[in-house]
């Protein structure tokens, strides 16, 4: 398993866009394009500033994606889209037809959900109808070991077939529409960051802890070669492992 430490969330939004910006470059210059699925929350505002400082890549070569989305407009503070449109979408200037945004405010979540998957398939579908393959998917974790808006116990963790899906979460009182394990399965590279003191015992027991996947969704993270878990100290004080030490 790929855990990177650093010393504090600045320093791990300084690597992670250094992350990013490197396999920006590689999928351009290997296919002309890169795909990428943003995370929402809080966590990765600070690296999205840090990449919408870095003009020189070639951003109009970027599709960008969300790996889930608030049952709200796209205006409201809860929104994932406005926090990355104000972050890096809209100092970066990026043309609007390659700012694929999910649909959260539509009253029917399971259509929006189903046009979401056919956007994603017309800009990076394989022609054998399996889920299309980013690039790139960020992700975050939640207290309670949710990922994306794959919470535990909810029917989206056991979808093995669809891409995107509007997922009840009980738990708070919502519904909300998420990208499923198999399409971040298919996905070139993840990333995962966490961040704060808050989030040590949960990421102790989803990197470390007995394998409890619908308790834990992050878990089904784990045993993936292509997910990298980018952790500032704060969050990785309870991990007995290792993991590589950063600046
Ligand atoms: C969301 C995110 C969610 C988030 C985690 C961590 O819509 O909230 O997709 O999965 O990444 O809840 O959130 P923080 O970064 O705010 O701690």
């Amino acid at each position: 398993m790929n855990v990177r430490r650093f010393g504090d969330s600045e320093a791990l939004a300084r690597g992670a866009a250094e992350t990013v910006a490197g396999a920006l470059r590689a999928a351009v210059a290997e296919r002309g394009v890169f795909a990428i699925a943003l995370a929402g929350g809080d966590t990765p505002r600070r690296m999205y500033e840090q990449l919408a400082a870095q003009r020189e890549l070639d951003w109009d070569r970027v599709e960008f994606f969300w790996g889930d989305e608030r049952p709200v407009p796209p205006e409201h503070p809860d929104s994932n889209f406005a926090m990355a449109a104000a972050a890096l979408l809209r100092p970066l200037g990026i043309d609007p037809h390659r700012i694929h945004r999910i649909e959260g405010e539509r009253g029917d979540l399971a259509a929006a959900a189903r046009d979401y998957e056919e956007e994603l398939a017309q800009t990076c579908g394989e022609p054998d109808g399996r889920p299309p393959v980013l690039d790139l998917v960020l992700l975050g974790m939640g207290g309670d070991g949710h990922t994306a808006s794959l919470f535990p116990d909810t029917a989206a963790l056991s979808e093995a077939r669809r891409w995107v899906l509007a997922n009840e979460v009980p738990q708070l009182s919502t519904r909300r529409i998420t990208i499923t394990f198999p399409l971040i399965e298919r996905a070139r590279a993840t990333l995962v960051l966490v961040t704060g003191a808050s989030k040590a015992g949960v990421l102790a027991e989803v990197l470390e802890g007995p394998l409890d996947p619908q308790r834990l969704p992050s878990q089904r993270l784990r045993g993936l070669a292509s997910v990298e878990w980018l952790v500032d100290g704060a969050a990785a004080s309870h991990l007995r492992g290792a993991g590589q030490g950063e600046s």
